[in-house]
């Protein structure tokens, strides 16, 4: 799946910080089965790769990807461990140049109209606005599609339940990112049923 498809997927990617491996595969399924089949594991924690490549493995209905990914041996690691695409909160020449050879889809973050067009001259044309909420947020994303209107995004960063179905409303969003699906105090009391809801409503979204 190339990076547009996985964006129209699904209306919102859950953005995970797992703390214990353990967790990964009940997390997933519960948002899996609440209608969010398109997951973000960020590479902030010891446990990340570990987590990406347990839900690769038991749960082939999950889309699951890696964020967080800063440079080339980030990439390298999260296709070894079994990512399908992967999220960087920005991009660089060495990671974009990582991101040609590798057959990992990049979904890179842009935060202003330079970085989109240096996005766009490494390749990208389907970009993360990141952070969203202090780019500008929906301002933001009205005003970049005058000059960039090829643009995609999925913003992320400060999107929360109350504001992501004025965000999905914009004709240049394909889905949002947001770290409310999976709040830790939820994944360390293994309140499935809670994230499944969660999930649920947001899929509900489209
Ligand atoms: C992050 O950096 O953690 C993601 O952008 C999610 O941001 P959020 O916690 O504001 O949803």
């Amino acid at each position: 799946m190339d990076t547009r498809s996985i964006m129209r997927t699904a209306p919102v990617i859950p953005v995970l910080v797992i703390d214990d491996a353990a967790d990964a595969v009940a997390l997933a399924r519960a948002l899996v089965d609440g209608g969010l089949p398109v997951l973000e594991v960020t590479l902030r924690t010891p446990a990340a790769l570990a987590a990406i490549e347990r839900i690769a493995a038991e749960l082939p209905e999950a889309i699951v990807g890696v964020g967080t990914v800063r440079n080339a041996a980030d990439l390298a690691a999260s296709l070894r461990a079994g990512a399908r695409f992967a999220v960087s909160p920005g991009l660089t020449p060495a990671l974009a140049a990582a991101a040609r050879d590798s057959e990992l889809p990049l979904l890179p973050g842009v935060m202003t109209a330079s970085e989109a067009m240096a996005a766009m001259e490494a390749g990208f044309d389907a970009l993360k606005l990141f952070p969203a909420q202090q780019a500008g947020g929906i301002g933001m994303l009205k005003a970049i599609a005058g000059p960039f209107p090829e643009l995609l995004f999925c913003p992320t960063g400060g999107i929360s339940p109350e504001n992501f179905r004025d965000f999905l409303a914009q004709p240049n969003v394909a889905c949002v990112g947001g770290s409310w699906l999976a709040p830790r105090a939820l994944v360390a009391a293994a309140d499935w049923d809670a994230v499944r809801r969660l999930a649920s409503e947001a899929a509900a979204a489209r």
